[in-house]
């Protein structure tokens, strides 16, 4: 892919803002869209922090995180992605809005481009056919903090073409990542993987088995893990959590994907982990 293109990312949140400062980073011209302009101040003024912290890091240059900045262009109105041969959809993990969103864009890009989706358990398949393109629709799905995670799903839908597989994989490596290559499954790997063991840490603590800070420290101290597993559900968000165990219960139908009642009480409550301030930490 030449950096001559620009890559439309659409959704300006956690997992959006870190796509646009990656590609930016990288090169690319990103056009960042999302519904409301309120929104799209806030990504970049995330992105500006994120790119200045990197800057402190001495990972970048003051010059190199300003021309980074100035490549990310914004817009509410999907329509002005219509010359984008690139698409990155980081939009609310709900499968209503995100087929949606691939109707409009199976419109409004050129018939060459490529729509990839950075959804964290959405089947790929489901969201192709929605699209007169199917074989030009993938999975790309990035680890939040996306500047700083190495790891990318790239997740083949049943009619992904090897030119689109190829395609994005080789975007994933000109953005600094390493691609791994993963087939449509409910949660693909990682949240397969990673979901059920977050599920299970609130089991123990809704059973008293032990404390939220003493769950974390054994896999902290015990498994070398950065942060301990209810520690990183507050990180991704309650209600992401919860949404993805929904998934991988419907889909694999396996009452070891039920997701924790203590789970889905809070997030009833609003406590979704630092987003709000609350979840098994305050914030
Ligand atoms: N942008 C740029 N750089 C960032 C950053 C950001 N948003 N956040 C952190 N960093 C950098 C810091 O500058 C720092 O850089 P140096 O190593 O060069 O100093 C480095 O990342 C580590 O950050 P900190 O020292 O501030 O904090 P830390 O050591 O506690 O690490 C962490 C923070 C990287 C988040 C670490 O705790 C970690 O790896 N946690 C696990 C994260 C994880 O598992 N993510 C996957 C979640 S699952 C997912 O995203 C997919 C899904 O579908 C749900």
């Amino acid at each position: 892919m030449s950096k001559t293109q620009t890559i439309a990312v659409l959704g300006a949140g956690t997992m959006g803002n870190g796509i646009a400062h990656v590609c930016a980073r990288s090169g690319f011209n990103v056009l960042l869209c999302d519904l409301q302009q309120e929104f799209l101040d806030r990504g970049l003024a995330t992105v500006e922090k994120n790119l200045s912290r990197e800057v402190s890091k001495e990972k970048l240059t003051r010059q190199q995180a300003d021309e980074a900045r100035a490549r990310i262009a914004t817009t509410t109105d999907r329509e002005a992605l219509s010359a984008c041969t690139f698409a990155i959809e980081a939009a609310t993990e709900k499968f209503e809005v995100k087929s949606a969103l691939f109707r409009d864009l199976d419109r409004i890009l050129p018939a060459e481009a490529i729509l990839a989706s950075n959804t964290s358990s959405i089947s790929i398949t489901k969201l192709a056919a929605q699209t007169q393109r199917p074989t030009q629709v993938i999975g790309i799905h990035f680890f939040n903090p996306v500047p700083v995670m190495p790891l990318v799903e790239v997740i083949r839908g049943l009619q992904t073409s090897q030119q689109t597989f190829d395609t994005v994989k080789a975007l994933a490596e000109a953005l600094g990542k390493t691609p791994i290559e993963v087939n449509d499954a409910a949660g693909f790997v990682s949240n397969r993987v990673l979901m059920p063991l977050i599920n299970e840490a609130i089991f123990t603590v809704m059973e008293g088995v032990a404390t939220a800070e003493a769950v974390d420290q054994v896999f902290v101290l015990g498994m070398a893990h950065p942060m301990g597993p209810l520690t990183l559900a507050d990180f991704i968000g309650l209600d992401v959590c919860l949404d993805i165990m929904r998934v991988l219960h419907e889909a694999l139908g396996d009452t070891k994907y039920r997701p924790c009642p203590l789970l889905i009480r809070m997030v009833d409550a609003g406590w979704l982990g630092r987003k709000s301030g609350r979840g098994f930490y305050t914030y």
